[in-house]
C-alpha cells in the first residue's frame, strides 16, 4: 500500500509518539493544578508553546493552542469580527464590517465567513486565476473603509498553490487591516516566518506535519486582539477555555521541533519525488495536465487531470495499492466537482477527472516508481 495522501493527514512521527506517551501515562496531571503533577504538565505545555513559536519566528506568548485548524480559523475570523463590531455598535452607515477572503479557501474559513455574512457582516470572495492565485490588484480594489479582516490561505490544500502572502501582508499593514492566513498545509512543507509574511493571525494544524490529530494553534501577533468564541475558565488567556490536551500539545511541539530541523531535507525529497511522479505519469499518459502553479506551489502536492477517466473510476481501480484523493479528503464521498478546481477554470468533466497526489517524508523513489506503474495500467484500462 503506497500512501500519497499526506495533505489529508500524515502518519504521526515515531519521535512524536515517544514524546507524547509519558503524558498519557505517568505525567497525567492537569496543568492548572498547583502540585508536582500539575507543574510537570504545565512545564510540558509551556515548552511546547516555545517550540511552536520557534518554528514560525514568533514569541511564546503569541501562541494559543486550539483543537485544530477548524477551531483556529473560526477563532481568528469570528473573533476579529466580533471585536470590531463590539467597538462600532454606533456606526449606522455601514453593515457590521467587511471581510475579504478568497473563493478557494478551506470550508473552515468559508463557513465562518458565511456565518458572519448571515449576521450582518459583508464578505468579498476574491476570484483566483488559473493557478489558484488571487490578484493583488483585485485585493486592493476590494478594500473599503470598513474592511476589518483579510483572510487568505498560505497554500491551497487541493492544488498546493502558494498565495502572495508577504505582498498581501504589506497591503494589510498599509491600510491597517487585520491579516489572517490559514497555513494548515504549509507548516513543515515550507519555511514560514510570521514576521517576513507580515501576518497578524495564522492557523497551524498538527496532523498535517506528522503530529497528532485534534490539536493545532493560532498565532496572534502581540497587540492584536480578538474576542473569544468559547466561554469557560481562563485557559489560553481566556481565548480557548478548557483543560489543555497535554499529550496533543506535547505532540504538536515535538512535530514543530522536528519540522524546524528537517524541513530543508523534506523539501528536497519532495522536489525529487514529485518530479519523478509527474514525469513518469506524463511519459505513460501524455495528455495529463498539472493543476496549480508550476513553481509557486507546495513541493509535495501534485493535482493532475487525467482526461477521459473519472477520478472515481481511477481511485477504485487503484484503491488497494495507492491511496490518493479526488479533490480534498474533507469532501470525499461526494461526487461533486471540487469548487477549487472549478474556480481555476476547469470544466466539470475535467474537475471530476482530477486526482490529488500529496507526498510525505516517508515516501521513497521505489514507491513512486510503483505508483506510476499502477496508475498508468489503470488509466490505460
Ligand atoms: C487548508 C486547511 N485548513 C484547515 C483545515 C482543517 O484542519 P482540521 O481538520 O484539523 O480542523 C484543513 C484540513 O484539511 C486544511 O487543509
Amino acid at each position: 500500500m503506497i500512501y500519497l495522501d499526506n495533505n489529508a493527514t500524515t502518519k504521526v512521527d515515531r519521535e512524536v509518539i515517544d514524546a507524547m506517551l509519558p503524558y498519557l501515562g505517568e505525567y497525567f496531571g492537569n496543568p492548572s493544578s498547583d502540585h508536582p503533577y500539575g507543574i510537570k504538565a504545565r512545564q510540558a505545555v509551556e515548552s511546547s508553546r516555545a517550540m511552536v513559536a520557534g518554528l514560525i519566528n514568533a514569541s511564546d506568548d503569541e501562541i494559543i493552542f486550539t483543537s485544530g485548524g477548524t477551531e483556529a480559523n473560526n477563532m481568528a475570523i469570528i473573533g476579529t469580527s466580533l471585536l470590531f463590531s463590539s467597538r462600532t455598535v454606533t456606526r449606522k452607515s455601514h453593515g457590521k464590517g467587511h471581510i475579504i477572503t478568497s473563493c478557494v479557501e478551506h470550508p473552515s474559513v468559508l463557513n465562518p465567513c458565511r456565518y458572519l455574512h448571515d449576521i450582518g457582516f459583508d464578505v468579498t470572495y476574491l476570484p483566483v486565476d488559473r493557478y489558484g492565485l488571487i490578484s493583488l490588484h483585485s485585493l486592493d480594489n476590494a478594500i473599503r473603509g470598513d474592511t476589518i479582516l483579510i483572510t487568505i490561505m498560505h497554500a491551497n490544500n487541493e492544488i498546493g498553490s502558494i498565495e502572495p502572502i508577504a505582498e498581501i501582508g504589506r497591503i494589510a499593514k498599509q491600510k491597517d487591516i487585520v491579516f489572517h492566513s490559514d497555513a494548515a498545509q504549509s507548516i513543515g512543507k515550507s519555511h514560514i516566518d510570521v514576521q517576513e509574511l507580515g501576518l497578524d493571525l495564522m492557523t497551524i494544524v498538527s496532523h498535517k506535519f506528522y503530529g497528532p490529530k485534534g490539536i493545532g494553534a493560532l498565532y496572534i501577533r502581540k497587540g492584536v486582539e480578538i474576542k473569544p468564541i468559547l466561554f469557560g475558565a481562563g485557559h489560553e488567556r481566556g481565548l480557548r477555555p478548557g483543560t489543555e490536551n497535554v499529550p496533543g500539545i506535547v505532540g504538536l511541539g515535538k512535530a514543530c521541533e522536528i519540522a524546524k530541523r528537517d524541513t530543508g531535507t523534506r523539501l528536497s525529497l519532495f522536489r525529487t519525488l514529485s518530479e519523478r511522479l509527474f514525469n513518469g505519469l506524463l511519459k505513460a499518459i501524455p495528455d495529463i495536465r498539472l493543476n496549480g502553479h508550476k513553481t509557486e506551489r507546495l513541493q509535495n502536492t501534485l493535482n493532475i487531470t487525467f482526461p477521459g477517466i473519472s477520478s472515481a473510476r481511477l481511485l477504485s481501480a487503484i484503491r488497494d495499492r495507492v491511496s490518493v484523493s479526488a479533490g480534498s479528503a474533507c469532501h470525499s464521498g461526494i461526487q461533486k466537482p471540487s469548487p477549487v478546481l472549478k474556480a481555476i477554470g476547469l470544466t466539470d468533466e475535467d474537475a471530476l477527472s482530477s486526482v490529488r497526489f500529496s507526498l510525505g517524508k516517508d515516501n521513497t523513489e521505489d514507491e513512486i516508481g510503483k505508483a506510476v506503474e499502477i496508475i498508468s495500467v489503470a488509466v490505460r484500462g
